[in-house]
């Protein structure tokens, strides 16, 4: 493989971005040890982020953005990998700085690198991407720390996003009673598929509260959304309960009070996919492949190709999301 075709962000003089579907070549990509024949990459909040020019998240553009891949591999300087094997990359700099998934070659360290498990396929370890595995490891993570299914309600916000719905999913295969908050009204049925047993209205949880704490109701949460929401959920978590927080799509600014963590003992885990130890990613994935695996992906997915891909970034970037966008890289 010499050329392969890529979405392409650029900046231009006056500081606007735009992007345009490009062939580039396999000499352009950054140094590493491992090139891989995309498959299948998936659309996080982060990717829209990278694709509107967010420095925060890419320094230096032009850019191929792209956080998640799954491919074969076609040459890899480590003895942990052979030409053929099929492998998922999410995280690290992938589709930060370093070219990403949404184009059909990446070049990466071998460290950043796991097999694809048995029980999972590309295109299903796509549809959960850096988003899905992030709701499970908000779950194990609540899991850790002493939630069980008997205790009460696990709330989840931003539940008709990526993240959000596969915590719906996830979290309703094991056992839990889900509440799930979104602003879309058209989302409600899909999760109640997904087995929410109520839909909570986001805008419940999204304004300013001054008061120091609220009626306990929750007894864990998964939160993609900080901000207010975040304070709000932490002044109403029950005596002893977890929240996992992982997002910041409404601000990543709270405020709080220590009144809910030394009156109720509630507690905030934070949580990072990104720089996760590999080892641990490993382990996280085999258990999405048969322990956690869900048999509903295929309705939280849509498809798309390359000529779908800007209107659906935009569509993330501005909160429309409904479930994951699966990105297959031959079409
Ligand atoms: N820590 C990590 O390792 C990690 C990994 C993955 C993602 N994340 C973060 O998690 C967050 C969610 O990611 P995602 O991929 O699930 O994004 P997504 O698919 O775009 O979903 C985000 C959802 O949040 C809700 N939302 C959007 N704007 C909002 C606002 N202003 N106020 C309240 N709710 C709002 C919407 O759901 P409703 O309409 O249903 O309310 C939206 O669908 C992002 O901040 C992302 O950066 C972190």
């Amino acid at each position: 493989m010499q050329q392969f075709k890529a979405m392409q962000v650029t900046e231009s003089a006056d500081g606007k971005f735009q992007a345009a579907i490009v062939e580039r070549g396999v000499n352009e990509l950054l140094e590493g040890d491992t090139l891989i024949k995309v498959r299948y990459s998936s659309l996080n909040y982060k990717d829209a982020l990278s694709f509107s020019g967010n420095k925060g998240v890419t320094r230096q553009y032009p850019h191929t953005p792209g956080i998640d891949a799954a491919g074969t591999v076609i040459s890899s300087d480590s003895s942990n990998f052979k030409a053929g094997d099929e492998v998922i990359v999410i995280g690290y700099d992938l589709g930060m700085n370093t070219s990403g998934g949404f184009g059909q070659a990446i070049r990466v360290p071998a460290e950043w690198v796991v097999k694809r498990p048995e029980g999972l396929s590309l295109k299903e370890s796509m549809v959960l991407g850096t988003a899905g595995f992030t709701a499970a490891l908000c779950i194990e993570k609540l899991i850790i720390n002493g939630a069980k299914p008997d205790d009460g309600k696990v709330l989840v916000t931003g539940a008709s996003g990526g993240v959000g719905m596969v915590a719906v999913a996830l979290l309703s295969k094991l056992g839990y009673s889900v509440s799930a908050s979104t602003g879309k009204e058209q989302a409600h049925s899909i999760l109640k598929q997904l087995g929410a047993d109520e839909i909570v209205d986001r805008s419940s949880l999204s304004e300013e509260n001054s008061r120091p704490m609220l009626k306990e109701d929750w007894a864990a949460a998964v939160d993609v959304v900080g901000g207010h929401t975040l304070s709000n959920v932490i002044k109403s978590l029950r005596y002893g309960g977890s929240v996992a927080a992982c997002g910041l799509v409404q601000s990543p600014a709270f405020e709080a009070t220590v009144l809910p963590f030394i009156l109720r003992g509630v507690n905030l885990l934070g949580v990072d996919s990104v720089q996760l130890p590999i080892t641990v990613k490993f382990a996280l994935w085999h258990k999405l492949a048969v322990e956690w695996k869900l048999d509903n992906l295929d309705e939280i997915c849509t498809e798309i190709g390359f000529d779908d891909l800007e209107s659906s970034l935009n569509q993330v970037l501005n909160g429309g999301a409904n479930g994951r966008f699966v990105l297959d890289l031959n079409s």
